[in-house]
Order: structure tokens, then C-alpha cells, then sequence
């Protein structure tokens, strides 16, 4: 056999009391296209922050084409040709798409010693050449600012292939795209493989599997439990391994408290829509139909009284975190009022609802004092949901509420999305997931260009097919 493009031996890595990694191994040939799968806080994102040198271990080794290699920065791994798309998007939002993808990486031209000029020309002209090798259109002079969420995705990963690449890592790509949107992603993945490279894939997505990957890493508590080819992996075995704890799914709709009765109303489309206690209104649509927008621009719409009242969660989860804050502070930022008495931080009756919401979330590590840059990209997540429990919302906008989150958390979340409407609450639903929408949804609102289609009901219930089919997508 020939040598592995990458292997990692036995790494270990502890965060204080956490042991994040024990022992992980795992190695890629060139040219493969391997899925990493594992449950929330599993140790996907670490074990792949040591390959690309952002995180330090504590023992093991890394061995690039059969030699051992020592990262001690990003760089150091990049120079390797290491590559790795966080889970996060970072982007610079006022610097264009161009600028972006050479941050910190202009080629430079050297006119004395210790001056230099940036290439910007030069660079422009590879970053059109990338472009142009994946058949993607993106416009290099844009504001970062101003992009779609995909659009912006697109940018960290052109971003990675600005240098040469041996070896890719995509800490989960497509936990917020749709459809067409992955489609696209595939497709320069396959390019690169293609080419040689090897692509490290993270998804809980497991219905991607046997569509992108070969093969199939799981791991569980901080090691590698299980290799198999991506083909031979069936869904029940599979969700199985990823965790079979699972509450039984969302059930049949019943009587609902006050159901049909309005309650805030929401700037939709240029008008004011109002929204119906014990529903669930879902919203789809394709690459630049406008929805990934929607409930966000109808919350910041919303007058102050009114956004009292609603709770909102967006798919861009990186710019709802207050990270160096705690899992309590992050729970409770947006209720503080509730939490004062005379001008003071009631902190006993903050820890009592935030540890009931801490064991219905099942949030991990479940110690309200955390950091939440301590927490892994699924359980952070939990903690954006989570805090619009805390008060009683008459409405909530949700975009994306499981992006990220492994399949038990996902059932648990619907199910708690459901006891929510079951209780007479009111919920905007905009999901890149065609299943979710199936699950939750009494209607489903399909987006054209901007424009709301005809209304899909649920009736005696849809399927995924039948919303694919309005999106035009089958
Ligand atoms: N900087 C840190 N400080 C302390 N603990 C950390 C830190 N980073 C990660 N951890 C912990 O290490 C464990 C593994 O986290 P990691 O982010 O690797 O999980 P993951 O498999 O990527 O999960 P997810 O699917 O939710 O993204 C978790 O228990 C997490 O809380
Ligand atoms: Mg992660």
C-alpha cells in the first residue's frame, strides 16, 4: 500500500478536566474523500484543529507522506499543504470577497529590505483562475458584508485553496446549505479529489454519506471506535453508533390551547403577517430565493415591545455567541430585565432556570460557568436555542435551529419545537432540511426569487419529496 498522504497516531489532548482526545489514529490516502462522523463534543473539530496545527497536543504523533511533521501554527500546516474550513464562519465583513480570500496571505513583492509591496493584481488574477477551475460565480469586489451565508461558506473554502492543498478539512460545510447549494460544494470536493486531495469531511448529515465519501470515521468520547466503508453503513446501524438515546419522534398534532388565535405580528414580504398561536409556518427555498434572510430582517423589523415577545435564532451561529461569557450569561443575555431586582442580577434565580434548561437541552459540559468557546459547535448551538426557553415567547423565528447538532439533539430539539407549539406557542420555521420541515411544519411556504409560492399544508402530512418537488428541485 502505498504511504498514507496523512496519518495522525495516537493523539491525546486534554482541556483541563475534559480529556477531548484520547488516542485518536486515523490516516487518509490521496485522493480519498473520508466522512468523520461522531456525536456532539465527540472531538471532531479538536482532533482536526491539532492536523491543522491550531491547537497544540498533548502527546502523539502527525505524519505527512510518511514523514513526522510539527505544527506549531496554522501556518507550519498550511506550509505542509494543511488546510482547514472551520466550523464557524470567519469572515471579514467589511473587506471584498478578493481581499478576504488573501487576508494575511497577499503575495508580496520585495522592493528593499523590509519593504514590500502587495500583488494585489496577481492576486486577483489567481483568485479569478480559482474561480474559474470550480465553475463558481462569486463577485470579487463585494463587501464579505453583503454575501449570503453560502456565499460567504464559498469564500472560507476558495480561501483554503489559495494554497496548495494536500489535504482538506471541512468542519461541517453544509450544516446550513441547501440543496443546490451542497450540490456545488460536492462538486468542487469530487474536483479536488480528482486532483489528488484528500478531504477530511465532518457532517451530521447522514444522509451525504454515501453520496460524498468513501469511507466512514466515527468517533466517540475523544477516540476513533469505528472505520467502514461509507456504502456499507446503513442508516439504523448508523444512527445506532451515533447514539441511540433518541426520544421518540414528534407525534401526531392534537387539540392546541388557544390554537389559531394571532398573536404578534411579523413583517413578512413587505407586509405585516400575523402569526397563529399552536402553528408552525415553515419557509424554503433555493440559492437566492431570499430565505436565508427572511426571518432575520422580520426581526430586526420588529418594533422593541414586540421583540420582548419573540425569540429568534439564525443559522449564522457565530454572531450570536458571546463566547467568553458563560453558558448562564449567554442563557440569560436576553432576558436580563426578568432577571433584576433593583437594578441587580438575580444570579440564584438565573441558575435555577438555566440548570433546568442545561438537562432538557442536554447540554454538554452541563456546568452553567463555562465559557462558551469551551463548548463544541453542537452544544453551542443548544445554548442559542435554549435561551428562548428561559422566558415564556409568544413567537419564535427560528433559522436553522439544529444546524450543527448531532441526530439524538436533533430529535430532542424537534420534539422540543412541537411540546412548544403543542403548549399554544407560535413558530416560524426556515430550514435547509426538507425532512425537518416535513417533521414540524402544518405548512410549508415555498420562496421564489423573493416571492412566497402558494402554501404546501400539511394535510394528512407531506413528505421531503413532495417539498423538493415545489422547490423545483427534483
Ligand atoms: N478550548 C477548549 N477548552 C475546553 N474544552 C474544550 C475546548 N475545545 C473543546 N473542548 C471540549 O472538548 C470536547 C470535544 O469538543 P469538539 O469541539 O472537538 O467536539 P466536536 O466533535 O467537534 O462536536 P460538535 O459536533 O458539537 O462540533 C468537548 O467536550 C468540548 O467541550
Ligand atoms: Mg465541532
Amino acid at each position: 500500500m502505498s504511504t498514507p498522504v496523512l496519518e495522525v497516531r495516537q493523539l491525546d489532548k486534554r482541556f483541563g478536566a475534559t480529556h477531548a482526545l484520547r488516542s485518536a489514529s486515523l490516516s487518509l490516502a490521496r485522493g480519498e474523500i473520508v466522512a468523520l462522523l461522531g456525536e456532539n463534543g465527540a472531538g471532531k473539530s479538536t482532533l482536526t484543529k491539532i492536523i491543522s496545527g491550531e491547537v497544540a497536543p498533548d502527546t502523539g504523533q502527525i505524519l505527512v507522506d510518511g514523514q513526522a511533521a510539527h505544527f506549531g501554527a496554522t501556518a507550519d500546516a498550511i506550509a505542509a499543504g494543511i488546510s482547514r474550513v472551520p466550523q464557524e464562519l470567519q469572515v471579514f465583513p467589511s473587506l471584498t470577497v478578493h481581499e478576504n480570500l488573501y487576508a494575511g496571505s497577499m503575495p508580496e513583492r520585495r522592493l528593499l529590505p523590509g519593504v514590500a509591496s502587495v500583488r494585489r493584481e496577481m492576486s486577483r488574477r489567481n483568485a479569478q483562475r480559482l474561480l474559474e477551475t470550480f465553475g463558481i460565480v462569486l463577485p470579487l469586489d463585494r463587501l464579505c458584508g453583503s454575501l449570503t451565508f453560502a456565499q460567504k461558506q464559498l469564500v472560507m473554502l476558495l480561501r483554503a485553496l489559495t494554497h496548495d492543498v494536500k489535504v482538506l478539512i471541512l468542519d461541517e460545510p453544509t450544516a446550513a446549505l441547501e440543496y443546490k447549494e451542497v450540490q456545488l460544494l460536492f462538486r468542487v470536493v469530487r474536483e479536488l479529489a480528482r486532483r489528488g486531495v484528500a478531504v477530511l469531511y465532518i457532517t451530521h448529515r447522514l444522509s451525504e454519506l454515501r453520496e460524498i465519501s468513501s469511507r466512514a470515521i466515527l468517533m466517540r468520547d475523544g477516540t476513533v471506535v469505528r472505520e467502514v466503508a461509507s456504502e456499507q453503513y446503513g442508516d439504523a446501524c448508523l444512527s445506532h453508533d451515533l447514539g441511540g438515546h433518541a426520544p421518540p419522534p414528534v407525534g401526531r398534532r392534537g387539540a392546541v390551547p388557544g390554537a389559531g388565535q394571532e398573536t404578534v405580528s411579523i413583517p413578512l414580504f413587505g407586509q405585516a403577517t400575523r402569526v397563529r398561536r399552536g402553528e408552525v409556518t415553515g419557509f424554503s427555498g433555493l440559492l437566492g430565493s431570499g430565505v436565508e434572510n427572511l426571518l432575520i430582517d422580520a426581526f430586526k423589523a420588529l418594533d422593541g415591545g414586540a421583540r420582548r415577545r419573540v425569540g429568534y435564532i439564525s443559522g449564522e451561529r457565530g454572531t450570536q455567541v458571546f463566547y467568553d461569557a458563560s453558558i448562564l450569561r449567554n442563557l440569560c443575555a436576553p432576558h436580563l430585565k426578568m432577571f433584576s431586582v433593583a437594578g441587580h442580577f438575580n444570579e440564584a434565580a438565573a441558575r435555577r432556570a438555566a440548570a433546568g434548561l442545561i438537562r432538557a437541552f442536554d447540554i454538554r459540559p452541563g456546568d452553567p460557568d463555562r465559557p462558551m468557546r469551551e463548548l463544541s459547535g453542537g452544544n453551542q448551538q443548544k445554548v442559542l436555542l435554549a435561551r428562548w426557553f428561559l422566558a415564556r415567547m409568544d413567537v419564535l423565528l427560528l433559522a436553522e435551529p439544529t444546524a450543527g447538532v448531532d441526530v439524538g439533539a436533533k430529535l430532542l430539539i424537534q420534539k422540543i419545537i412541537d411540546d412548544y407549539r403543542r403548549e399554544g406557542g407560535a413558530v416560524l420555521l426556515s430550514s435547509t432540511d426538507y425532512d425537518e420541515l416535513a417533521t414540524l411544519c402544518d405548512r410549508i411556504v415555498p420562496i421564489v426569487k423573493g416571492v412566497p409560492g402558494a402554501p404546501i399544508d400539511r394535510g394528512n402530512g407531506f413528505n421531503a419529496d413532495e417539498i423538493r418537488h415545489a422547490l423545483g428541485v427534483l
